[in-house]
């Protein structure tokens, strides 16, 4: 390899092929031209190795523990900025300009309310779907209320315009499906109140009482979505692009990026991971038995919020979630034994060579369920949470896939079903 060429041999042939490079030193052998050149395809289950992007808006070193957005590292950012900040930033490239800033917030403010059909079609749901399954279709019915959006000639001015509605009314809808479990009536948005400070009020204010948003609440929130904004090309993420690749709308991509987050080895896992402790704790704190468990290859059981496709040195996410969540719960003077068994199973696990030879650490829903438990938010609404947060990120993505003009995802196969064979009809089988 001479860093222009990789060359491939196959049989007597030798192959040459284009080498690229990214900004941060990662190198990649483009294929494109392989089958027209060789009759070959590659494969790769699970995508572990293939590349099916260039794209600028986050960095992840696995091996070191890095994770930027837009160049600037995931603990300064959660330090220092805020969501709506670090959702222009990914969207947009750069950090706004304090006007820019104001116009950003202000726009997203003004369309947080949903049309009241919505109502109607939320009140169709049984009391108890998943919010996930409500939160994902609702936001593919807004192609019903703004059929433009399907068009897929419209101007970047109109794009904008999609993306901040989105922004604006998911916070709604996930509130919204929320009170719906609980039939309880839904709480319409205040445009007065922050994104984070917003949200909380429309899950849990009461038409008799006061509801005071508690700032440690509405912050530690607003840090957690900042934390799960964006993560380059994941299962959701890529998922979002791979929609849209075939120019669907906006409201289409997301909806199948919040179906994708849904599955347990995703998003899903932050629900899995409260469940798995509350059930350790019920099980005497026996974590012998579940470790164990996890390692038995005919056990389905795994470690939730443990092990990550990226990161084989520690998520970094993981290590500013767990301080939050210890920050969180002594502000509030919360004493949850699940934070305990926690911190004590990823004791355990990383003293354990199964997880210590195959580099599995704590992932970044291993302790965000802790913090949601803190702020009242129910266990089946902590994926929803996690597609509040995730939300920029696919916005950003698909933007930036339909901007590059990229062509209609759609990998190639190796078949393995039967040779061409007679059909015998009904009567004769
Ligand atoms: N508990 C026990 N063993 C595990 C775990 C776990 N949580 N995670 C991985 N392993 C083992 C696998 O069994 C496998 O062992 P083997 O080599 O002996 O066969 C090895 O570690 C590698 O794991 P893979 O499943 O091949 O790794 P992959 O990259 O495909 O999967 C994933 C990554 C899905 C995150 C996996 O680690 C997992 O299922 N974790 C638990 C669910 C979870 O926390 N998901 C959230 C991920 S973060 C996010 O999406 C936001």
């Amino acid at each position: 390899m001479n860093k222009k060429n990789a060359e491939l041999k196959i049989g007597d042939k030798v192959y040459e092929f284009p080498i690229i490079g990214g900004t941060e030193s990662e190198y990649a052998i483009d294929i494109s031209s392989l089958r027209s050149k060789t009759g070959f395809v590659t494969i790769d289950k699970g995508f572990k190795n293939t590349g099916s992007t260039e794209s600028g808006i986050t960095f992840i070193d696995g091996e070191k523990g890095i994770l930027r957005y837009r160049g600037y590292d995931i603990d300064e950012l959660a330090q220092k900025s805020n969501f709506l900040e670090v959702a222009y930033l990914l969207i947009y490239g750069e950090l706004p300009k304090t006007e820019d800033y104001n116009v950003w917030k202000d726009n997203i403010v003004k369309h947080t309310l949903v049309h009241e059909d919505v109502k109607s079609i939320l009140d169709g749901f049984p009391s108890n779907s998943h919010p996930m399954g409500v939160l994902s279709s609702l936001v593919s019915s807004l192609t019903a209320f703004y059929p433009k959006s399907l068009d897929p000639n419209r101007s970047s001015d109109e794009i904008n315009g999609t993306i901040k509605r989105i922004l604006a009314k998911l916070p709604t809808i996930a509130a919204w499906s929320y009170r719906k479990r609980l039939r309880l009536p839904v709480v319409y948005p205040k445009n007065e109140l922050d994104y984070c400070s917003n949200f909380l009020n429309m899950m849990f204010s009461m038409p008799s009482e006061d509801y005071e948003i508690n700032p440690i609440h509405a912050e530690a929130l607003d840090k957690l979505l900042i934390l799960h904004a964006d993560h380059e090309q994941n299962c959701s993420t890529a998922t979002v692009r791979v929609v849209g690749s075939s120019h669907a709308s906006i409201y289409a991509s997301v909806s199948a990026g919040i179906n994708a987050l849904w599955g347990p080895k995703h998003g899903g896992a932050n629900q899995g991971v409260i469940e798995m402790l509350e059930m350790i704790k019920e099980d005497n704190c026996d974590y012998k038995k579940y470790i164990a468990k996890s390692k038995d290859k005919n056990d389905d059981f795994r470690l939730m919020g443990f092990g990550h496709r990226v990161y084989k040195n520690f998520d970094p996410r993981a290590k500013i979630i767990k301080n939050i969540a210890s920050d969180v719960l002594n502000s509030l003077g919360v004493n949850d034994p699940v934070l305990d068994i926690a911190q004590e199973l990823e004791a355990i696990a990383l003293k354990d060579d199964y997880f210590v030879s195959r580099k599995l650490y704590p992932n970044v829903d291993f302790y965000s369920g802790i913090i949601y438990k803190a702020l009242n938010i129910p266990v089946q609404m902590f994926t929803v949470m996690f597609a509040l947060g995730r939300l920029p990120g696919w916005l950003a993505q698909w933007k930036e896939m339909r901007e590059n003009n990229e062509p209609i995802g759609r990998p190639r196969q190796i078949y393995t079903g039967a040779t061409k064979r007679e059909f015998v009809s009904l009567r004769n089988r």
